[in-house]
């Protein structure tokens, strides 16, 4: 039997996991560490923080695994995307902490790039749309903050990388300096046809091309791990966001399949096969993760506040004890009972793109009671991504393709049964939960393992992929699109006066 150690920072915990080549969890350790609000809107990480959590935790896997470092085939790393690290080639210090994913410094910035007509060109090359959200004006803000750092910076002395580019580097005692596609497709600085930094948008936003790192396809030779981390030497073998990671650990490798993460936000993916499209709908389009070969790209939407409508249940409205309290409340009821919750607490991502909007609880009547709003608090996650997968549909149909035929679902909230029931009952296509639902880190494993051979191809990866349960639709048609409508204009009510 071989093994895969897939590492898996993400914003919250770091955390590592040891898979055996059937995909099955043969271990786990988690760590959670600092988050760092220095003011409204910012958010920030101690990147050593990051560094020395997923570093106990790899060596916490594999002891709790009984293996050691000879036994595993290769490591793969998946990450929270987008953060921003700058560091000293030469010392290894980070020249300031890392601007977290979420953090909002730079919507000034990006302002004055769309007023310079920039938005156009990032679509086409990058396939975002400009926003404080990716990594390239988070950067240009530390250049511009930092004493001294562009100078530095310009004299070749400092690094830049996301999350993944910062722990090979950590792994690799300095030896490498490199990121991998799906990473850099997050950056607004990386043309994700040529598979290339872009020079007129690392000089739109006075970037030195030497800060960058080597992009390399999601399944390659990163570097090896010093055998002193984890007690020998390792290869590094896979490296993949994470949302682009858990596409690639649900088998989605074609176009027109789809997933969806179920965490504190949803983030849902469709592959879109190697035809880079722009979306009519508000999507973002992104390099999916893949091993060497033609570009390949995908359709992703995001869900600000998915799971974390239950976090605001439980902390702020006091409703239930503890998030697992949520499904047996919302099933004491048969239906919301017309109550509507759009849960726009940071405003809305796509397709409304309202980021002024603020949270509503429409519908309510005298019979409202808890049950109905945890009901409807539920209700809103499956809403949120209906109307993203009816966004991705939309889009495939109006270029030719075919809407999405089934929904693949990951992340904690997704064990939630009454949730998917609702979910399939809103899309109109099964909702399928695989065996194993650490889709992210396997996908990170599954690109480690294609590289150094314990996997033959795709063909062994999509065959290995196990359903442990379908959610069929039981609503009507009909009715799926009364509550839509519904739900539309609960949302029109949301926009700010
Ligand atoms: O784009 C941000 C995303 O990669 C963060 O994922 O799972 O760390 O919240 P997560």
């Amino acid at each position: 039997m071989s093994y895969l150690l897939a590492l898996d920072q993400g914003t919250s915990s770091s955390r590592s996991i040891v898979f055996d080549q059937d995909g099955h969890v043969v271990a786990m350790a988690q760590r959670e560490f600092r988050q760092i609000y220095p003011q409204p809107g910012w958010v920030e990480h101690d990147p050593r923080d990051l560094w020395t959590t997923q570093l106990e935790t790899a060596r916490e896997a594999l002891a709790k695994a009984g293996l050691k470092a000879a036994d595993i085939r290769a490591v793969g790393i998946t990450n929270q995307r987008e953060t921003t690290v700058v560091w000293n080639r030469k010392t290894g210090e980070p020249v300031y902490n890392a601007i977290v994913w979420q953090d909002r410094r730079a919507e000034s910035t990006c302002a004055a790039l769309r007023e310079r007509g920039l938005s156009e060109p990032v679509l086409q090359k990058t396939g975002l749309r400009i926003d404080a959200y990716f990594s390239g004006t988070k950067l240009q803000w530390i250049l511009d903050h930092v004493p001294g750092a562009r100078a530095q910076a310009e004299a070749g002395e400092l690094a830049f990388g996301t999350v993944d580019s910062w722990l090979i580097w950590q792994l690799t005692g300095g030896a490498a300096h490199a990121t991998d596609h799906s990473n850099a497709a997050r950056t607004m600085l990386f043309n994700i046809h040529t598979q290339r930094w872009d020079e007129e948008l690392l000089a739109a936003m006075t970037i030195p091309a030497a800060m960058m790192p080597t992009a390399l396809p999601s399944s390659a030779h990163f570097g090896e791990v010093r055998p002193e981390w984890l007690g020998g030497p390792l290869v590094i073998g896979g490296v993949a966001g994470d949302q682009q990671s858990a596409l690639f650990g649900q088998a989605c490798f074609t176009a027109g399949m789809a997933k969806n993460t179920y965490g504190t936000g949803c983030f849902m993916l469709m592959h879109n096969g190697e035809r880079f499209q722009t979306s009519q709908n508000g999507l973002i389009t992104t390099a999916a993760a893949q091993p060497p070969g033609k570009p390949q790209y995908a359709f992703e939407g995001s869900v600000f506040i998915g799971g974390a409508v239950v976090q605001w249940l439980r902390d702020g409205l006091r409703a239930i004890p503890s998030s697992s309290e949520v499904q047996a409340l919302a099933e004491s009821v048969p239906d919301a009972g017309g109550v509507i919750m759009v849960p726009a607490f940071t405003g809305l991502g796509a397709p409304y793109w309202q980021p002024e909007s603020r949270g509503a609880i429409v519908g309510l009547t005298r019979g409202s009671t808890i049950a109905h709003i945890a009901r409807a608090a539920l209700e809103s996650i499956a809403f949120q991504s209906a109307a993203l997968l009816d966004a991705m549909s939309r889009d495939a149909v109006a270029s030719g393709g075919v809407p999405v035929a089934e929904l693949r679902v990951d992340g904690g909230a997704c064990v939630n049964d009454l949730l998917m029931q609702i979910q399939a009952d809103l899309l109109g296509i099964p909702v399928v939960r695989p065996a194993v639902i650490e889709t992210t880190a396997l996908g990170a494993a599954y690109l480690a393992g294609l590289q150094c051979g314990v996997y033959a191809g795709l063909d062994e990866l999509s065959k290995q992929w196990r359903a442990e349960r379908v959610f069929h639709p039981t609503l009507s048609r009909e009715r799926a699109a009364e509550k839509m409508a519904e739900w539309e204009h609960a949302v029109r009510q949301t926009t700010a006066p």
